[in-house]
């Protein structure tokens, strides 16, 4: 029943179920995508993060229909998008992580010759404005900086005004100025009903942009939903140094785990507040001066480290995959 599963979103764009990718065959067949499923709703902005080599790319090239995988369903507008593409790809807008374009042309001959490729097209000038390139027109694409580049990628992916925008990494390789264009002009973008599934290296970027987000490692979905619920349930951490010399036993902290390295103590609670309070109470009673005392709340950054250590720590699972492999379904408690 609908109202059984509230965070599942009403009307899903892209449905994708026990996605499965490998690269070449038999022995030496490498297994990237391991049983992703993920669900993104019409008007969402969706960030894969993960280590490099995650499978993000890979997951994203299956959903774009560019590959067919090699087990499970992907589903976007309720179609196949690789068996179904003529249907598909006119709604879909796709900056690849690898883009580029003849170096000879100019960028508004670029423009021209893949708006001839693209039906419904906005006018060039209006796509080469939208990313800031409208100064640009003239210039041959292999004069064009790094970052000018990139965003020729994004005006070119934005050419079909596409129902979905798929993003891999939009803003590597862009100065903190350019990136922060570029996010105004996604955060547009979704505002004015597009949906976004983007891939990023910045996760101050998943921050400021995505309504959820999934932390891949080794081609799964370790943990996905909101920034919020991604954190909750990850501890805070104090840090301190002793002074040189305490007769004083460190105090008991109640669902607190102290880990002590010579003078220096870490302290990770799940109650920042009440931790604290104890910690500064017990220091004021003893008369101890605490140094490089810091205090910070789970960030998405530590739960970032955090999962890409863990995940690292464990084995790799063997290919093919194990039906029990772990697996998560995103924002839905199916
Ligand atoms: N064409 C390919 N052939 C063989 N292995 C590949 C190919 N493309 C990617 N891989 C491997 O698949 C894994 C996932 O890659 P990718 O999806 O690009 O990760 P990400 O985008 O998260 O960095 C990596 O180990 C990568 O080396
Ligand atoms: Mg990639």
């Amino acid at each position: 029943m609908e109202t059984s599963r509230p965070t599942r979103p009403s009307d899903s764009v892209i449905e994708v179920t026990d996605l499965h990718r490998h690269y070449g065959a038999g022995a030496t067949a490498y297994h990237a995508v391991r049983g992703v499923d993920l669900t993104v709703g019409r008007g969402e902005l969706f960030a894969l993060l993960g280590t490099n080599g995650a499978g993000k790319t890979s997951t994203m090239e299956l959903i774009e229909g560019l590959a067919t995988p090699t087990g499970g369903s992907v589903r976007v507008f309720g179609r196949d998008p690789y068996r179904e593409r003529a249907a598909v790809r006119p709604r879909i807008g796709i900056m690849l992580q690898e883009g580029g374009f003849p170096g000879e042309l100019t960028v508004a001959e670029t423009g021209r010759s893949w708006a001839g490729m693209t039906s419904g097209a906005r006018p060039v000038e209006e796509a080469l404005e939208l990313v800031g390139l409208g100064h640009r027109r003239d210039v041959r694409v292999k004069q064009l900086s790094g970052g000018e580049r990139r965003r020729l990628d994004l005006a070119m992916a934005l050419l079909g005004r596409p129902e979905v925008l798929f993003l891999d990494e939009p803003s590597t390789g862009l100065d903190p100025e350019a990136r922060a264009a570029v996010w105004r002009l996604v955060r547009e973008l979704r505002a004015q009903g597009t949906t976004v599934l983007l891939t990023t290296h910045y996760l101050e970027e998943a921050e400021e942009l995505a309504d959820r987000l999934a932390i891949m490692h080794g081609g799964q979905v370790v943990v996905a939903g909101t920034v919020a619920e991604v954190i909750a349930g990850r501890p805070s951490r104090i840090g301190f140094e002793l002074p040189e010399f305490t007769g004083t036993a460190l105090p008991v902290l109640a669902g607190a785990e102290v880990t002590v390295d010579g003078r220096k103590v870490t302290v990770h609670t799940t109650g920042l507040q009440d931790t604290l309070t104890d910690l500064l109470g017990w220091a004021r009673h003893h008369g101890i001066a605490l140094g490089a005392l810091d205090a910070r709340s789970a960030s998405l950054e530590e739960a970032f480290l955090a999962i890409a250590s863990e995940a690292s720590h464990q084995p790799e699972p063997e290919a093919p995959a194990r039906p029990t492999a772990r697996r998560r379904l995103i924002g839905s408690a199916r």
